[in-house]
């Protein structure tokens, strides 16, 4: 098959197994990234397709081709890292072309794929500049460019926004999103920042001490997590987990706690009536809370609000539940002052339920 596949890969450092067991096809053109905590072996698994890093068994492949024991430079592929470091010295254009250079393409290949990369990146003004002339993103993409013009058959990135500040990020994650679209290449990105996950992925990865939890779109795992790891990992602020007791009233099966009392929604209603387990995990996520009942299905929470912070339109509120900690999330308009306690609504259409013990999703 083409793209890249992974096939039971492992990796051991002497008796410390960083990973146990992957599995993973990804498809010639997605866009995948991987997210999870610091030390889950993200960057590990990347440098691994990459070939910087030797597998300790399993078998990949990169285009339909085994390249298990191939070397980088026989994989077909460009890397970004987090910390760049490009030539001082060189401009712009050079710093580019440096790769093709090195290969000895010829001197009109290179000028040609040098022109289309920065055109692509936006760079065609500062392809004479130095580094040090340069913004903090125009540096990054300038990274980026060096690995573009090679026109690998697969792309990996290793979290190269994290030097970033927060809105030169969220410029270059539309920037890759659209960059992504023109190449039309196979593309592999490491983060452990869930928004970057959000935004760009065709798919996640989602990664916990070397093992995938859930592998899905954007969409699934931010409305069907597998268990409260992705759950809490992806969605910010973060789902709040309660201890609640599951009862059933006659056939409606409601989820009861310290001041609450909230009716299941349909989707799992069955798989609560006939749970033999009565104590479960709920997850609300901060979002599903409002200040008002706006559809039938918004049931009543009293919280004791602590502390409220103006975020624009919304307002997240860390607040107390019947003795529990949680944050809610709650639209605001313009002339809304801070909340303070008080009757809020939440959206019982969008409760989540897991297991108590194992975390896993009903
Ligand atoms: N040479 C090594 N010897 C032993 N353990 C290692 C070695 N290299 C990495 N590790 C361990 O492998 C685990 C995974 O590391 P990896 O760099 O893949 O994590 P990561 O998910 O990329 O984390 P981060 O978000 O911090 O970059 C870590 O626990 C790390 O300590
Ligand atoms: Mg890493």
């Amino acid at each position: 098959m083409s793209g890249v596949s992974l096939r039971n890969v492992t990796k051991r450092y002497g008796n410390v197994t960083v990973i146990p067991d992957l599995s993973l096809d990804i498809a010639e053109g997605e866009f995948v990234v991987f997210v999870g905590p610091s030390g889950c072996g993200k960057s590990t698994t990347l440098r691994m397709i990459a070939g910087l890093e030797k597998v300790t068994s399993g078998r990949i492949d990169i285009a339909g081709r085994d390249v298990t024991w191939a070397r980088p430079k026989e994989r077909d592929i460009a890397m970004v890292f987090q910390s760049y470091a490009l030539y001082p010295h060189m401009n712009v254009a050079r710093n580019m072309s440096f790769a093709l250079r090195l290969a000895g393409r010829p001197k009109d290949e290179i000028a040609e794929r040098v022109r289309i990369a920065a055109d692509m990146l936006e760079l065609t003004p500062y392809l004479e500049r130095k580094p040090k002339d340069l913004s903090g993103g125009q540096r990054q993409r300038v990274a980026m460019g060096r690995s573009i013009v090679r026109d690998a058959y697969v792309f990996l990135f290793d979290e190269p926004l994290s030097n970033l500040d927060a809105k030169l990020r969220s410029s270059m994650r539309t920037e890759l999103a659209l960059l992504h679209k023109k190449l039309d290449r196979t593309m592999v990105y490491v983060t452990h920042d869930q928004i970057e996950a959000m935004t760009m992925a065709d798919r996640i990865v989602i990664m916990k001490d070397g093992l995938i939890q859930q592998v899905g779109s954007p969409k699934d795992v931010y409305n069907t997590p597998v268990n409260t790891f992705v759950a809490t990992f992806m969605g910010s602020p973060s789902m709040n987990l309660l201890p609640a007791d599951l009862s059933d009233e006659g056939g409606d099966v409601f989820a009861t706690g310290a001041g609450f009392k909230l009716p299941l929604p349909d989707r799992l209603q069955e798989a609560a009536r006939n749970s033999a387990r009565k104590g479960i995990t709920l997850g609300m996520r901060p979002e599903h809370f409002s200040a008002e009942a706006r559809a039938p299905h918004f049931s009543a929470v009293d919280l004791h609000v602590k502390v409220a912070e103006y975020i624009g339109s919304s307002q997240y509120l860390a607040a107390d539940l019947g003795g529990q900690a949680v944050t809610a999330a709650v639209e605001v308009g313009p002339e809304s002052d801070l909340m303070t306690d008080g009757t809020f609504f939440f959206d019982t259409s969008r409760l989540y339920l897991f297991d108590r013990k194992t975390g896993d999703a009903f």
